[in-house]
């Protein structure tokens, strides 16, 4: 029961000191001022902080800097903790300020100072210092890799506090990763795991690990880039469309693979080049220089690399350049058939022409009589009795 009354009373006088301390804040401010001011303060890792502590109005009273682990730094200008990184910049009534160097993670938390009325005064300035990342480092790739395989890059960055930021980039295009924040101590450990499947288009492409953090102006970038092996895949061009005996012609066999495919080789209808003086080859390139009929055949190319071989296939056929030149012949027949039928259906609609006219002759003669032995519808009419008016009339069907 007295321990408890004693505990009471202990935690009723901390309660009324505090108490006393913000009133006579408030207080100071409209009369003397007399209480310490100070700022927090962040500082990158190994940088430099500096701890001010000011009082506006001071009655001579001294000024004390404490650590997080309540030690005295400094009480006015004398120091009190051996700790070479900690000095004194300036000191007097007024204003009391240290600096910690190379600032360490540890040295992070809360500090006092304390004003020595009675009571005592104190404010806390909490020194925040951030942890630098590491630069960052991409792992899990396989140089080369093969197409078809599945990799997973992990991006990794420690040392930094708050933790980083880790983005990829695939060519300079953000790809989303898989993030794991891991404490070690007081920093944090970032990675970033990226996992995909490697095709051909993976080759040659950059992957950016870019790290960012408060305490970098510019981000932190690792690149690595892919290289993939694929197996070939080969095509042959030609520079002619219409191949003519006599003309020179150049095959060239295109091939995509990494390694690159080589050697190219050429063969005709599954066998060798049957004419080397005419059927030149070099590198990827096969050129017939005067093409002849005895040419026409399968030209095929191949090539390989230790993920497989491939190959591409051209037939050539060679036009005899006076067949070429007979194929007009060709459309002079269809021409010549169409003048043909035009012509013929041209008799056809004047001999048509003709035996209506006869018809209708022959029929008007016989309205007229006497037109019997005429020798034409013409002079049957003109033979035939009647006047002439009816006559004239009538031959105007004979036009
Ligand atoms: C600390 O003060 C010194 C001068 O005393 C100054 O050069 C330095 O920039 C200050 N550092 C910080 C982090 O404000
Ligand atoms: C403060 O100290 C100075 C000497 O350092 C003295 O001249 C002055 O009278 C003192 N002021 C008060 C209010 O004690
Ligand atoms: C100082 O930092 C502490 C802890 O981070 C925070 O609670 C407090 O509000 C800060 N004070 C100022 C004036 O920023
Ligand atoms: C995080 O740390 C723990 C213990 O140190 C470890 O077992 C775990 O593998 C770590 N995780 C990652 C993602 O590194
Ligand atoms: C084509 O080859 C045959 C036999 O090799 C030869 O007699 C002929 O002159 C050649 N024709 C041309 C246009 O070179
Ligand atoms: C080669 O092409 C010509 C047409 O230019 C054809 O008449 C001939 O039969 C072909 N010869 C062979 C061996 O294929």
């Amino acid at each position: 029961m007295i321990v408890k009354q004693h505990l009471i009373f202990i935690l009723y006088s901390l309660c009324a000191d505090v108490f006393k301390v913000a009133g006579t804040k408030s207080k100071a401010k409209g009369s003397q001022g007399q209480f310490p001011i100070t700022q927090n303060v962040t500082v990158v890792e190994g940088a430099i902080a500096n701890m001010t502590c000011r009082v506006d109005y001071n009655d001579n009273t001294s000024l004390q800097w404490s650590n997080p682990a309540q030690q005295t730094l400094f009480f006015g200008d004398k120091k009190a903790l051996r700790d070479h990184r900690i000095e004194l910049v300036r000191a007097s009534w007024q204003e009391l300020t240290i600096r910690i160097s190379d600032v360490g993670l540890s040295d992070e938390g809360q500090y006092t100072c304390s004003l020595f009325t009675m009571p005592v005064k104190t404010t806390k300035a909490f020194l925040t210092v951030l942890g630098v990342p590491g630069r960052p480092e991409i792992t899990g790739f396989t140089k080369p890799a093969m197409e078809g395989d599945v990799i997973t890059l992990t991006c990794t960055t420690s040392g930094s506090k708050p933790a980083a930021n880790i983005r990829w980039f695939r060519n300079d295009k953000e790809v989303q990763g898989t993030t794991k924040v891991n404490a070690t101590g007081k920093s944090f450990t970032v990675r970033s795991s990226l996992q995909f499947q490697v095709d051909r288009r993976d080759d040659g492409v950059a992957y950016t690990c870019s790290v960012e953090h408060v305490s970098l102006s510019n981000p932190y970038m690792t690149t690595e880039v892919l290289e993939v092996h694929y197996a070939p895949h080969l095509e042959i061009t030609h520079s002619l469309i219409i191949p003519q005996e006599g003309q020179y012609l150049k095959l060239e066999c295109v091939s995509k693979g990494n390694p690159i495919p080589e050697p190219v080789l050429w063969s005709k209808d599954g066998g060798e080049l049957p004419d080397i003086e005419r059927m030149i080859v070099e590198g990827r390139e096969l050129t017939i220089t005067t093409l002849n009929k005895t040419d026409n055949g399968t030209y095929r190319c191949e090539a390989s690399n230790h993920l497989g071989t491939s190959s591409a296939e051209y037939i050539l056929f060679v036009y005899d350049p006076n067949a070429l030149g007979q194929h007009g012949p060709d459309h002079a027949l269809i021409g010549g058939v169409v003048a043909v039928v035009v012509f013929i259906t041209l008799c056809l609609i004047i001999v048509l022409g003709r035996y209506l006219a006869r018809h209708k002759g022959t029929y008007l003669t016989h309205e007229a009589k006497g037109a019997e032995d005429a020798p034409d519808a013409d002079t049957a009419i003109i033979n035939a009795e009647g006047n002439h008016v009816h006559a004239e009339e009538k031959k105007e069907y004979f036009i």
